[in-house]
């Protein structure tokens, strides 16, 4: 997954990058040669999931996570967020065409995933941590979506992996442990092994 085909004007311009077409992203984010460095299995076990869940993936994409955790949680539910229009569209076509309708898109902004209080007992946060600006307040948000017992994960790409955005956009699990635990939470990385992200999981205290 390049990720940032535009990094080079994007990202030091103050200017967010931009996930426009949701079509053209779909080629590049449910490419089925993801899944051999994805490992997407892995990453949903890592959630502990319990089939009535209510799961908030955010920053779902094109629901490559999403339609997953939607057959994960059959008595539950999943709120894909998203900040652009179309990935949103595309969610809501992609759920009624996989016939999950436990999937609730959901339009968040830059700073604010769109999450009711206490109202989700898992989120998942994949490849998204790095375009979020104001990461420690986005934390807080997440924090207070978290039902009590509720759990959050996110997973971001290592420094050395192929895949990913460039590498000065590539932020240190420690930063985000750190982003996290400003937030209230307690944070630590999750021993599961994947080749070319970590994941950090952080609950409430
Ligand atoms: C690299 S894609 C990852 C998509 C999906 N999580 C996956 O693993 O396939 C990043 C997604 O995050 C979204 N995004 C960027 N900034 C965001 C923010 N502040 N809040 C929520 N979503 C955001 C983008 O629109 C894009 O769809």
């Amino acid at each position: 997954m390049a990720d940032h085909p535009h990094s080079h004007h994007d990202h030091h311009g103050g200017m967010p990058h931009r996930f426009e077409h949701a079509d053209e992203w779909a080629k590049e984010f449910d490419d089925p040669a993801r899944d051999q460095w994805q490992m997407p299995d892995k990453v949903v076990a890592a959630l502990a999931l319990a089939p009535e869940m209510t799961v908030a993936d955010v920053g779902a994409g094109t629901g490559y996570f999403t339609v997953r955790l939607a057959r994960a949680v059959p008595q539950g539910t999943v709120l894909a967020t998203d900040i652009e229009p179309d990935m949103i569209r595309y969610l809501n076509e992609r759920a009624a065409r996989e016939h999950l309708p436990n999937v609730r898109a959901v339009l968040g902004t830059a700073d604010d995933p769109n999450l009711a209080p206490a109202s989700v007992d898992r989120i998942l946060v994949v490849d998204v941590w790095h375009h979020i600006s104001d990461r420690p307040a986005y934390a807080k948000r997440l924090a207070s979506a978290l039902r009590p017992g509720g759990e959050l994960a996110i997973v971001d790409f290592k420094a050395e992996s192929e895949h990913g955005p460039p590498k000065d956009m590539r932020l240190a699990p420690e930063a985000i442990i750190g982003d996290l635990r400003a937030a209230g939470l307690t944070a630590s990385l999750d021993p599961t092994a994947l080749p070319e992200q970590y994941i950090v999981v952080a609950r409430a205290r």
